[in-house]
């Protein structure tokens, strides 16, 4: 098993590796989504899409002061991600769901990081996700970028061209990441 193939995996060992390791990270690798969303300065209901064990969910509830619900598909990773807000006494609601499928109602911010790259259909699981973004709210998604042969994830244009299908959109902003990552930014209009 190669190095990357090793956090790859989200069910049982897996799960606990990748929350180790990126429990180490966590700075790096979430500095953009920090910084990005604590901009956008919206007060209200957030959720979080393959939210993983639960270390940026526990930031956005505490440090953004938002009402976060959050979801992944991998129950193991709901448990570490429960524990983890218990420990750190931070109320978020985490549940285990699809995000090409499930409905949770609907939200001020909808947002995901280094999740969509493993999503089987990131289209869909994008119509679904903005179909739970209120009206004039944000969607936000970080992810890794693949640069020719190098990196991670999607290259810059396949990931830009998931957007072009998000009816009524105000504003949609994909932009280069340092390092290696890509982010979008869609509005929706009121
Ligand atoms: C690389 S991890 C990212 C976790 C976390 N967002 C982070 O930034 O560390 C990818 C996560 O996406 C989840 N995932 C993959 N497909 C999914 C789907 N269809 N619905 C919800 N979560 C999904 C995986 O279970 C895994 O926890």
């Amino acid at each position: 098993m190669g190095i990357l193939e090793k956090f790859e995996e989200f069910e049982g060992e897996g799960a606990k590796r990748y929350d180790k390791a990126v429990g180490r990270l966590s700075s790096l690798l979430y500095w953009h989504a920090i910084r990005d969303l604590r901009r956008f300065g919206v007060r209200g209901k957030y959720l979080e899409a393959g939210c993983g064990p639960g270390i940026l969910a526990v930031r956005v509830a505490r440090e953004l002061d938002a009402e976060v619900t959050a979801f992944d598909l991998s129950a193991d990773m709901v448990e570490i991600a429960k524990e983890r807000a218990i420990r750190e006494g931070v109320s978020v609601d985490f549940r285990v769901g699809d995000v090409e499928n499930d409905y949770f109602g609907e939200f001020d911010v909808v947002y995901s990081t280094f999740s969509l790259h493993h999503w089987s259909n990131p289209e869909k699981g994008l119509k679904n996700l903005w179909r739970m973004v209120k009206p004039g709210g944000v969607l936000y998604i970080l992810d890794a970028r693949k640069e020719e042969f190098v990196g991670h994830g999607l290259r810059f244009e396949e990931f830009k061209s998931l957007f072009i299908h998000l009816e009524s959109a105000e504003r949609v902003e994909i932009r280069k990441r340092f390092p290696m990552m890509v982010s979008a930014v869609a509005v929706k209009g009121v």
